[in-house]
């Protein structure tokens, strides 16, 4: 059994008052969303496949297996790319090939392409990048390297039998929320879903949990986080995130009304800086609206503008430099 799973149950047969009623009254039932009309299903390859694939050359076998344990325990290269408690897994669950867990082979299938993101024409090891850059609060492998090999081969080895530039895939991403926040938001229902749902594994101040030393729960906010670059500081994307695959183990059981509350409750905390900061948070929000638009970067919450600041965590940098030429301007 997974770490943070075994964790995970023993504290709740600690019994945890709210959580574990909880969970007893809802014994695992799963409740996803529908695949959209027509949209398009594959079925990722496990690690069995990986191991017993009689086409894989032993040395391709061996590149991809390394890419898979780069994804699986990202955390074992902390401080060089990684400077906060994430692995790749810690969002794309199920090894990358989970259903509404944002999988990854999709990336394999219809890249390169135009990224709204960094408005240029992206290939996979560049959207590799952006989740080291941002998510990861870190610096990406050198493109070309072994290390981002290995990670290409695993991604691309996912999507084998997989349509190429058919885009129609479904439970892609995290997005089935809609992008817009319901009107009656609220920073204190989410505060109160938190305590009830989330604090027992990610901590009363969204900090995680450590186990000797190795994350087994990651931190929500602060400066183990993500940055606010990420993806999923967007409120929409971590609602959907959130609904689908939070409480760990009990996807669907938060209604969508406490799905979105916790979600802006989590993302109205500070984090580290967006690699993309200018120096000027007015100037950098203004330059990146179509992202920052979906976030509460800049907002001034609980008497405090978020993002105000030039903390970048564990990370002794701003922006990774290899990024530079093609991410940033
Ligand atoms: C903090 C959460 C988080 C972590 C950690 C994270 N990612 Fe992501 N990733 C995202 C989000 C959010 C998206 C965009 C999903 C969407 O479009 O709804 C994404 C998208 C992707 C995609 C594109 C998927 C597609 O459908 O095209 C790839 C590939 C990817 N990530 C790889 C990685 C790798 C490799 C790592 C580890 C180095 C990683 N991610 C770590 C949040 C994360
Ligand atoms: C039983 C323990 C547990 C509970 C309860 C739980 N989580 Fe998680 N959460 C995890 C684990 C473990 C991961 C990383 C997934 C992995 O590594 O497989 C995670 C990952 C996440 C992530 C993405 C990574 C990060 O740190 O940002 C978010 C966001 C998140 N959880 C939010 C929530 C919210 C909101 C709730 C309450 C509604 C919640 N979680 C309840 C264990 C838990």
């Amino acid at each position: 059994m997974d770490k943070s799973l075994k964790v995970a149950l023993s504290l709740l047969g600690a019994s945890v008052a709210g959580l574990a009623v909880a969970a007893v009254q809802d014994p695992g039932e799963v409740k996803l969303p529908e695949y959209k009309e027509g949209a398009y299903v594959h079925d990722a390859p496990t690690l069995t496949d990986i191991k017993t694939d009689p086409d894989l050359h032993p040395e391709l076998r061996q590149v991809i297996l390394k890419g898979r344990d780069m994804f699986m325990n990202t955390q074992k290269y902390r401080g060089e790319y990684v400077f906060n408690d994430m692995s790749c897994k810690s969002c794309h669950m199920g090894e990358g090939r989970m259903p509404w867990a944002a999988p990854v082979w999709p990336a394999a299938t219809t890249l390169p392409d135009f990224r709204g993101k960094n408005k240029h024409v992206n290939s996979l090891e560049e959207r590799i990048a952006g989740c080291f850059a941002y998510s990861m609060n870190g610096k990406p492998p050198e493109y070309g390297s072994d290390d981002m090999l290995a990670l290409v081969a695993y991604h691309t080895y996912m999507a084998k039998g997989a349509k190429v530039y058919d885009k129609n895939i479904a439970a892609r991403g995290f997005n089935h929320l809609g992008k817009q926040m319901p009107e009656d938001i609220s920073y204190d229902a989410g505060q109160q879903v938190y305590t009830d749902n989330c604090a027992v594994c990610h901590g009363d101040n969204g900090e995680g949990k450590r186990v000797d030393g190795e994350v087994v729960f990651p931190a929500l906010w602060g400066d183990n986080s993500y940055n606010w670059g990420a993806g999923i500081t967007r409120i929409f994307t971590a609602a959907s995130f959130i609904q689908n695959n939070m409480p760990l183990g009990q996807p669907g059981r938060l209604s969508d009304k406490e799905a979105w509350d916790v979600a802006y409750f989590i993302n109205a905390h500070e984090r580290p800086q967006d690699p993309r900061y200018t120096g000027d948070i007015e100037e950098t929000r203004k330059k990146h609206n179509n992202f920052y638009q979906w976030s509460l970067y800049g907002q001034e919450i609980n008497g405090k503008v978020l993002g105000d600041h030039n903390n970048t965590g564990e990370k002794p940098f701003l922006k990774p430099d290899n990024l530079k030429p093609r991410t940033f301007d």
